[in-house]
């Protein structure tokens, strides 16, 4: 006799990859929305550009990176609302700097006037300098959310250590001395892998953060799938940039909701001025693979992070 049939009800089937981005997309729009609200007393036009800066655009890629990494190691859904939060508002922050007129100096950003078009410079820089720390109050609340006291402080940390000079801040400085300058492969990824990779890779890990459990980082086997999860976020990081750097040149200014042809006019080292165009876009389609590659170990788990990876590199804006 062998052995008796066991039959299994099916597996519930996975939300479609875009129905999936779609609810994930409204509790990260809800998150931010009740971040921005319980901020406090707060002058309301200070209010005002926060939310013209955070709500009504973005595509919240750094959120679905937290998600889909955070439910790939089955993290509490309140503390990667937490995490996702926080890294879209230092997000949100970089690109209003980033567009101010003594950096690229631009007008347009999601489809709309810019930050300081809108509200003036002042207020744009009060406007990133408030949701910068705004992310790090919510971030810290993710202590409320299942998330134990060791992992709150190393997300804390991972956050920091992503935005500031080493990461996005410290990236963001290479960019601008580096106007009108041939730099080299090595240092242009390096670049690259700080301004834009940073706050990627740091999404990633929040997530894995997330599910680390009341031991935080020290949790058994927690380091086994950080880096599986670094592996990936290293290539999707850098992946990110250089397709932003391809869409500048190959995309018009209404699908990308900012202003096309802005590398070149101001004078940037980019992907495309190194290696040309089609060799940044073979290097994109590799940095795919890789990304691909390295969720292997997660099996079924990791099936949202290769799809994002794929949006990431296939997107349109
Ligand atoms: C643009 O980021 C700035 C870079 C870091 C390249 P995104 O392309 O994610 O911008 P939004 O959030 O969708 O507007
Ligand atoms: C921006 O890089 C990176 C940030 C830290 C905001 P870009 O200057 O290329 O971003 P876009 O093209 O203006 O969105
Ligand atoms: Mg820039
Ligand atoms: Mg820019
Ligand atoms: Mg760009």
């Amino acid at each position: 006799m062998g052995a008796p049939t066991v039959v299994r009800a099916p597996a519930p089937r996975p939300l479609e990859f875009a129905q999936w981005i779609a609810a994930r997309g409204e509790r990260a729009e809800g998150a931010l929305e009740r971040a921005l609200s319980a901020a406090g007393d707060q002058p309301a036009r200070l209010h005002e550009a926060m939310r013209y800066a955070v709500l009504g655009g973005g595509k919240r890629v750094r959120p679905m990176l937290v998600y889909a990494a955070g439910e790939a190691l089955g993290a509490p859904a309140a503390a990667l609302d937490c995490a996702a939060c926080a890294v879209e508002l230092v997000h949100a922050y970089s690109l209003v700097h980033d567009d101010l007129p003594c950096m690229d100096a631009d007008v347009l950003r999601r489809g709309r006037p810019t930050a300081h078009v809108q509200f003036g410079e002042a207020f744009a820089m009060l406007a990133g300098d408030a949701l910068q720390a705004l992310a790090f109050g919510v971030l810290a609340g993710s202590a409320r959310h299942g998330v134990g006291a060791a992992a709150t402080v190393a997300m804390i940390e991972e956050l920091a250590a992503a935005s500031g000079p080493a990461g996005m801040a410290g990236g963001q400085a290479i960019d601008l001395a580096s106007v009108g300058a041939a730099l080299d492969r090595a240092a242009l990824e390096d670049m690259h892998r700080r301004k834009t990779g940073a706050l990627l890779r740091a999404s990633v890990r929040l997530g894995g953060l997330c599910a680390s459990g009341a031991e935080g980082p020290a949790a058994e086997g927690f380091a086994a799938r950080r880096r599986v999860l670094d592996r990936y976020a290293d290539a999707i990081g850098l992946a990110f940039q250089v397709v932003d750097d391809i869409l500048d040149v190959e995309g018009d200014s209404a699908t990308l909701g900012k202003t096309a042809g802005k590398d070149a006019q101001n004078n940037k080292p980019t992907y495309v001025s190194l290696l040309g165009m089609e060799a940044a876009r073979r290097l994109a389609g590799e940095l795919r693979a890789q990304a691909h590659a390295a969720v292997v170990p997660l099996g079924e788990a990791g099936a949202r992070l290769g799809e994002l990876a794929d949006l990431i590199v296939l997107r349109k804006s």
